[in-house]
């Protein structure tokens, strides 16, 4: 009895000791850093502090009790241990006191817990009002930003520094998720509804988004680039360019995404027939396997789009249907299919 008791007191004159030593180490280790820790990227949004925080928080809290638990099991093990000549101790079947300090204290730390993660979340889906609006389109593989102020639309996100934006985010495919880790902000990007998320930028530089959910064999490529814009008068003249310089949705600017790689305007056969003098003019076509003469009209324009294989041109060339594969009945909208078809119709008749 006398040894083990003896044991206990080196032990309890222990403990402060190891107690001590985890706490210098939380304190060397910091909590976040602005300028990025070991395992954080650097932070570049208001709220990237407040999620560390609990972040850290949880993290020390861990490495503490791990620490403690694993330390003082191995030293039981070694004391306890069984030797030769010295009879086992007999366990402590009950003790009330103990086993409300391990119960008490961790319900009160799993409350803090689920305290600061809850207002950080609410934090997070509650977009102040005065929020910059951008809408985001996912699609195999890149972000779309179309900026309502101007209805011009960009693949980069260009926002100014304290201004708060909120992502007005949807999938024209398959599940996405949006992801600036420097901004702490991640959201699925579901197809058939909306998603936002928001944030206040607070450090003028160039950062990163990717796309945190498996979307096919592109996925690690489905990136794009935020610049934060400078509080400054220099900072918001380069936004303001930037804004004139995003594409505002037309015919042509349809025409360069979707047709240009295979229909000219000057006339070359590239690998579809050219537009140029396309409407109105008599062309050769094949038809349920019978070459007809028909007149390209909105109608002919129209079914080309969206059912390629129904008429092949027989015009200079025997046209396959290499066009169907591409889809544009899924992938256009009909205001999309109807500005397409103003533009081919505008290319002049001839
Ligand atoms: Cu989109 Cu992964």
């Amino acid at each position: 009895m006398t040894t083990t008791r003896t044991h206990d007191l080196r032990l309890r004159r222990r403990l402060p000791l190891l107690g001590g030593l985890a706490a210098a180490g939380l304190l060397l280790a910091g909590c976040g850093n602005p300028d990025g820790t070991l395992q954080m990227p650097l932070q570049a949004s208001e709220q990237a502090k407040d999620v560390d925080w609990v972040y850290y928080f949880i993290f020390w809290l861990n490495a503490f009790y791990f620490i403690h638990i694993m330390g003082v099991m191995a030293w039981f093990g070694w004391r306890y241990r069984r030797r030769p000549g010295v009879a086992p101790e007999p366990s402590p079947h009950h003790n009330l006191p103990l086993e409300i300090a391990w119960s008490l204290p961790p319900i009160v730390l799993v409350v803090v817990m689920f305290y600061w993660g809850f207002k950080g979340y609410v934090h997070l889906q509650t977009a102040p009002s005065d929020a910059v609006k951008v809408e985001v389109l996912g699609k195999k593989w890149a972000w779309n930003f179309t900026y309502p102020a101007t209805g011009g639309s960009s693949e980069q996100l260009h926002v100014m520094q304290g201004q708060p934006v909120k992502l007005i985010m949807e999938s024209e495919d398959v599940l996405h998720s949006f992801y600036i880790p420097t901004f702490r902000v991640k959201k699925d990007v579901v197809p058939g509804r909306f998603s936002s998320l928001w944030f206040t930028a607070n450090r003028p530089g160039e950062y990163h988004v990717y796309c945190a959910e498996y979307c096919g064999d592109q996925h690690s490529m489905m990136r794009a680039e935020i610049t934060v814009h400078p509080d400054t008068e220099e900072g918001r003249a380069e936004y303001q360019a930037f804004l004139a310089s995003t594409t505002v949705m037309s015919g042509e600017s349809l025409y360069r995404q979707n047709c240009q790689a295979c229909h000219s305007l000057e006339g070359t056969i590239v690998v579809g027939p050219s537009f140029r003098g396309l409407f109105g003019s008599q062309r050769k076509v094949l038809e349920a396997g019978a070459v007809t003469t028909i007149t390209a009209d909105e109608a002919y324009i129209r079914e080309s789009i969206l059912d390629p294989g129904a008429k092949l041109s027989r015009e200079g060339r025997e046209f396959d249907d290499q066009m169907s594969a591409q889809n544009f009945a899924q992938r256009l909208e009909p205001e999309e299919v109807d500005m397409l078809v103003e533009f081919i119709k505008g290319l002049g008749e001839k």
